[in-house]
This record gives C-alpha cells, structure tokens and sequence, in this order.
C-alpha cells in the first residue's frame, strides 16, 4: 500500500482510538466508587510474596514545570522535613506489617530536594529489608548544585528528566530559568552518567515547535552523553483539567507519527527499541527495562502515591498536612482503594502486549484462560484493520503503525492516571479534625 494511503488510514485509526480512550478512561478510571480503606481487608491483603515494587513519592518542587500534572507543591524546608519524618514512620510500619518488595523506585517532585533526608530514608529502608535495586528520578540541576557522590552504593538507578536540549523548549515549559540551558544540561548529565551506574534519561516530544528534525537533533545530543536507557514520552494533556494547561505547549496530534520515526531513525542501531517509549543501550543483548508502570505490582507511601497490587488501586491522601497527621496518629497512609474493572486490567495487558510488540496466543491464555479473540473481539478487529498487527505463525506480531498505536495506548494509559490525580485531589480528607475544619 502507497506510504501516504498507510499514514492516512494510521491517522484516522488513532483519532479513533483517542476519542475510544478518553471514554474508557473516564468510566473505567472514576473514583466515584473509591472506598475509604477498611483496616482489616487491608491486613488480609498482604502477599505472601514480595510486592515488586516499593513506590515513594516526593512532592516538593521549588518550581513548577507547566506540562506537569503529578502531584507536587511549592518547596517548604519546615512542612518537607515533616514529611519526610511521616514518610519513614510509614515506611517502617509498612515492613513491620510483613509487606516485603524487591526493588525501590523513588519519584517526584523532586525526590533530592532534601537530600540529607533522602539518604537517611534509603539508608533506613536497607537497614530493614533487603532490597535488589533503589531507583530514583532527578532533574539535571542536582548533579551540579547537589552531592551526588553521597547517593554511591545507595541508588542503582537514576532517571533525570531533561525533556529537551532544546533551549526553547526549554524556555517554553519553565525548564530553562529552574534547571539551565540545554548546553549546561548536557554537562550535568554527563557529571551523571560518570557517577551513577544506570542512568536513564527522560525526553519529551509532541511540543507545538518541534518538528522530525528538531526531534532527530534532540536525540542525537542524548545519544552523545550515551545514558544507558533513553525513555522518549509524547507530551501527555490529559483529560481533565490539566489540558488546558499541557494542551497550550502541545502540537498538532497528527504531528506525533513522524516525530516517533524520527526518534526510531536517531536511536537505530545504538539502542533497542524495549517498549515504544523506552530504549536501552544495545550491548548486544537488552537491558532489563526498569520501567515501573511495566505493570507490576506496586505498593505506593507517601503523599500522592499510588499502589497497585492484585485487583486494586491503592490512594494515598493528596493533602500533605493530611498524611502528615494520619502517619502521626499510626493511621495507614493509604486511604482509598478502587476496584480494577477486570475489563480494564484486559486492556492493560493489551497495552503491554502492544509495547512488547507480540500478541502471544499461548501465553495470554496461560494468563488470562481468553484467547486474544475472546477477550477482544473489537479490539483485534480494529489492529488488524488498522494493518497495527500480522499473524506471524500462533502469535500476531506489531508492525510500525503497531508500535505507534501502542504508544497512543501508553499515552492513553498515561492521561488516565492524571485523571486519577485529578479526582485524588477532590476525594474528602481522611484525617477528623482536619476534615472538620474544612467543612
Ligand atoms: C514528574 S517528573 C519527576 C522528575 C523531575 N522532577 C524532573 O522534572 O525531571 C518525571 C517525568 O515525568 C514526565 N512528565 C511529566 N509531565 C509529563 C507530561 N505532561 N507528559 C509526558 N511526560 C511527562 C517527564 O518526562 C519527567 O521527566
Ligand atoms: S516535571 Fe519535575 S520539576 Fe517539573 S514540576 Fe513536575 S516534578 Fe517538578
């Protein structure tokens, strides 16, 4: 089929499933029917095996970027080294209980934002379980402002966000003034790669000025600091209220497909392609992408942490003062859980399946007791008609359009939990005499 027949049926197929996602999300992802945690359902929850991932989430940034929706507020040194005090109280209670994990992913705000905290808070958790790896984000600025020498032997991993190199891009989302210009960014990344084992750099298109070229450039600046795993998201707007906001620095959407080409082009050869959105330096063989939404189980303590584990979300209150008084009062940090849909944990595994670039039959039965044609009828029919998939003996396989379609789902995927930030905000605080004094 003529290259442009093909886009045009790969764009009027991912309209489709933008209007079919934001859809879903809204009714799969509502917290209308969160419930409050009862403590005993939550006791009985507890696996017998390791959770997989510890999630921790620092909220404090001493700026606000304009794209971003996760949850953060302004930097307050009194108010975060409380929090930083509830954040090990719970930890403690958290392993006390019997939850044990293999790894730690740290994320933010800005996770270094006190960094003497941050340590003894690692130091605190190594000293009470064993833990195969400690992941951390970062922006590019700590590794010039900070000591990053303090955090060898205690964090394995590092994911800086740098977003672009691209000074106006920079400018544009409020990156430039807070972290540096995107000559000085590369050199604090390299300050980085130097010190840290694993470093994965994070980057962003789908901005309203770039172009393939700019991208391909964009890339080939990360390419020559040679970070060990490169992970490219397209701008994300959401669906609630943070579009407005994202939606203003975003271009045309039909923009995205030759932007992930040109990514795909500049990456080539010197990495492999792990997930759509996630390459890994190829030293002939992949690393073992790291990435924490790769489905997982996932456990969530601090202010705006979210968990999943089994069939449900897991909502820690996004009011600080609220977590704050609820971990001093050995309340759980937790506070709602939602049910997952099993409707949408099917779509989840499409999603991954789709990234993974192979719709394995076999496999997904073993898993689900479906056939991919039993538990999406619509779906296959739509990636087939799409040309997103082809047989390839028992399995289908992901052609390009494929893995684009698969990086809209991830987007998709991505808009639905800003939607259940969104929603977290607004949920009614759990903590007596603070919800008393709102009322
Ligand atoms: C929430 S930040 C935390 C790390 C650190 N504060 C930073 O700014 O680099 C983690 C990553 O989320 C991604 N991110 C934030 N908002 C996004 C959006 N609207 N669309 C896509 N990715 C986004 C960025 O790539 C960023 O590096
Ligand atoms: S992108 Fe990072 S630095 Fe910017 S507001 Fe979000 S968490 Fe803070």
């Amino acid at each position: 089929m003529k290259d442009s027949r093909l886009n045009t049926r790969l764009l009027l197929a991912t309209d489709s499933l933008d209007w079919v996602m934001n859809r879903t999300i809204k009714q799969s992802l509502s917290l209308k029917n969160a419930t409050p945690l009862s403590v005993e359902s939550d006791e009985n929850a507890i696996p017998s095996k390791p959770i997989e991932t510890l999630y921790i989430h620092i909220p404090f940034c001493h700026t606000l970027c304009r794209f971003c929706s996760f949850h953060k507020v302004k930097f307050s040194e009194p108010l975060a080294r409380e929090y930083f005090v509830a954040l090990r109280q719970e930890i403690r209670e958290v392993i006390a209980k019997g939850y044990r994990f293999n790894r730690v992913y740290i994320g933010g705000g800005t996770t270094t934002i006190l960094e003497d905290e941050l340590i003894k808070t690692i130091e605190m958790i190594k000293g009470l379980t064993p833990i195969r790896e400690v992941s951390c984000e970062s922006d590019p600025i700590y590794f010039k402002e900070g000591n990053p020498q303090l955090l060898n032997g205690l964090v394995d991993r590092m994911s800086i966000g740098v977003q672009s190199f691209d000074d106006k891009i920079l400018k544009a989302s409020g990156r430039f003034e807070k972290f540096g210009s995107g000559l000085e960014q590369a050199d604090y990344v390299a300050r980085a790669i130097a010190l840290i084992p694993t470093v994965n750099l994070d980057m962003m298109y789908g901005f309203k000025t770039q172009t393939p070229e700019s991208v391909h450039w964009d890339l080939k600046q990360t390419l020559r600091l040679k970070p060990d795993q490169i992970t490219t998201y397209p701008l994300t707007i959401g669906i609630g209220k943070n579009r407005k906001k994202a939606g203003s620095l975003a271009g045309d959407p039909h923009a995205l497909w030759p932007q992930f080409l040109a990514v795909k082009k500049a990456l080539s050869g010197r990495y492999l392609m792990e997930f759509p959105w996630t390459f890994s330096r190829n030293f002939g063989q992949a690393v073992e992408n790291k990435y924490v939404l790769d489905g997982e189980d996932c456990f969530g303590v601090g202010s705006g942490a979210f968990g999943r584990f089994g069939e449900q979300f897991r909502i820690s209150s996004f009011d600080i003062q609220d977590y704050i008084q609820l971990i001093k009062q050995q309340q759980s940090g937790t506070c709602y859980t939602k049910q997952i849909e099993s409707s949408a944990l099917l779509q989840h595994h499409l999603m991954i399946m789709m990234g993974h670039g192979r719709l394995d039959n076999s496999v997904f039965y073993q898993h689900t007791g479906k056939t991919l044609w039993q538990a999406f009828p619509l779906e296959m029919s739509y990636l087939i008609g799409a040309g997103a998939i082809k047989k390839d003996g028992s399995q289908y396989v992901t052609t390009e359009q494929g893995q684009f379609i698969g990086l809209k789902m991830f987007t998709g995927f991505l808009s639905g939990m800003d939607y259940l930030r969104e929603q977290a905000r607004d949920l009614p605080l759990m903590h007596q005499e603070l919800s008393a004094e709102i009322v």
